[in-house]
């Protein structure tokens, strides 16, 4: 059994929900989309499974090896930001809860979920949404569980299928591309 699932077990703590490999992915993947790199990514805020909240700039450079992207999360979580080196910018940040005191007033906030009955073919709703607001994505980088659904005005399915946390950002981060002509 390998070191941290022994660990995890050893204090009662179920395996299957520390899957920060999962947040790693799902965070590497939205920061390197086309969205991002035209700058239409405003912000990226990650919830961890014990309520931590923090905010990641869209144009932090993050290590793109697991064994890194941990060591930087642990003196994230023990320092509580990561600064530039040379500029002092706070790229990662821990912040105080509740996250929707920091989206925008006027936003479509869209919590996705498998298990909802509202099937959508996502390309098709990012175009009914009007174009003044703000999109909020709510989406889930864990194995079990469900969003928060209580500030989330739409909750939708994309597929008839279980998706990856990945999967599921490919299809939105594609259906914007299209929408905004982003090659
Ligand atoms: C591995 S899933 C989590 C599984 C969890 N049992 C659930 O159904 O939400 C990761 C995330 O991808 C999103 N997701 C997966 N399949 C989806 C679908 N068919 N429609 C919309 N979102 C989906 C959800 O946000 C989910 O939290």
């Amino acid at each position: 059994m390998a070191g941290k699932k022994r660990y995890l077990l050893k204090n009662k703590r179920d395996p299957a929900e520390y899957r920060p490999d999962i947040a790693f992915q799902a965070i590497q993947y939205i920061l390197d989309s086309r969205v991002n790199k035209i700058g239409r990514l405003k912000a990226l805020y990650v919830k961890t499974q014990q309520g931590i909240l923090f905010q990641i700039k869209p144009h932090a450079r993050l290590p793109r090896t697991y064994k890194r992207f941990s060591g930087l999360m642990v003196q994230l979580l023990q320092k509580l930001h990561i600064t530039a080196s040379g500029k002092g910018e706070k790229l990662l940040r821990v912040i105080k809860n509740p996250v929707t005191q920091y989206l925008p007033i006027k936003s479509r906030k869209i919590g996705f979920s498998h298990s909802s009955e509202k099937l959508v073919k996502m390309h098709d709703y990012v175009g009914t949404v009007n174009s003044e607001l703000d999109l909020v994505f709510v989406v889930g980088a864990m194995a079990h569980g469900k969003i928060d659904k209580d500030y989330v005005e739409d909750y939708v399915s994309i597929s008839s299928f279980p998706l990856s946390a990945v999967y599921c950002l490919s299809i939105i981060t594609n259906a914007l591309e299209q929408k905004w002509d982003i090659l």
